[in-house]
């Protein structure tokens, strides 16, 4: 596996030696675990190429929140990269990928970020389509790699790379668990001992809505309520929130009609999680 760090030298690495292979992209925040391991392998399984970025972004970031106590681990991401199958990890320093005095910002507006982590982390998914349009044009992929576990991500980033004609293809991948339903994530290593047995009654909540959907409840209210209350079984971390929106539109519909996502998000102490299930109308 070849190491690069700087923007210059990535692009006369992909330019001089594979000119015409098909290659695959994993953005990441770094503090790998099998859940980005999952893409990166899937990438290496459809690709001739694959190419894993660790880059822990400052523009997604809001004030307080935690880019100073993101977890990072350089030496482990490197390992765990080369194992599931990455040829070339890209890790850029910030002055890399934001030169000088940097202004332009790629942001996208409407209904798909004004629910759920666009509206409860302001700035937030500028930081993360600016970022990820700037990987995009370095890293020049055919096929890019992103979790369902970030869902509004995934469709914020789909939704760019159409309105801005990328010539690529986003491949959405599953969420990857804990045994216990917890969907791996880095941050979950910022969580106290006790915070940690709670955290799966997130995915324990998501499912149960699942439950009574699958059983034939189809009101968003309904739904709603068993998700709140399900939640308040959690009393180490404030629920920052849990909604149930059309996947397609991400807006609230009366009746769940088409696919729709269920989100949550939970403030612990030190790590806020997120997690989701898709209601699949049949
Ligand atoms: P990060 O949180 O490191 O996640 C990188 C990719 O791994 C994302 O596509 C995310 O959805 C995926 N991922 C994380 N946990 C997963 C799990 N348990 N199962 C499957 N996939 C999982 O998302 C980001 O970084 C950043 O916002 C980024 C896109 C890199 C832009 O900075």
């Amino acid at each position: 596996m070849d190491k690069i760090y700087t923007v210059g030298d990535l692009k006369r690495y992909l330019k001089d030696r594979y000119n015409s292979t098909r290659i695959g992209f994993v953005p990441t925040m770094g503090y790998l675990h099998e859940g980005h391991c999952s893409l990166i392998e899937r990438a290496k399984s459809e690709n001739d190429l694959v190419v894993t970025s660790v880059f822990v972004n400052p523009s997604q970031f809001g004030p307080g929140e935690d880019f100073e106590t993101y977890p990072r681990d350089l030496i482990g991401d490197i390992s765990l990269a080369k194992e599931a199958g990455t040829d070339l990890f890209f890790h850029p320093s910030p002055q890399e990928m934001y030169p000088g005095n940097c202004s332009t910002f790629v942001e996208i507006k409407g209904d798909i970020v004004n629910h759920l982590c666009g509206s409860s982390r302001p700035g937030h998914f500028k930081g993360v389509t600016t970022v990820v349009a700037k990987l995009l044009n370095i890293v020049k992929p055919n096929n890019v790699y992103f979790g369902a576990k970030d869902a509004q991500q995934v469709a914020v980033i789909k939704k760019m790379v159409k309105e801005l004609f990328f010539d690529l293809n986003i491949i959405e991948c599953p969420t990857v668990r804990e045994l216990d339903g917890l969907a791996k994530s880095s941050r979950n290593t910022n969580l106290a001992p006790e915070e940690r047995i709670q955290a799966p009654l997130i995915y324990k909540a998501l499912s149960r809505v699942e439950g009574e959907f699958k059983k034939g409840l189809h009101s968003t209210d309904a739904l709603l309520e068993i998700l709140k209350d399900s939640l308040e079984e959690i009393t180490l971390g404030e629920v920052d929130y849990g909604d149930i929106l059309d996947k397609e539109t991400f807006t609230k519909t009366d009746e769940i009609k088409n696919d729709a996502l269920v989100a949550v998000a939970v403030k612990f102490k030190n790590a806020r999680l997120i997690d989701n299930i898709t209601l699949k109308s049949e």
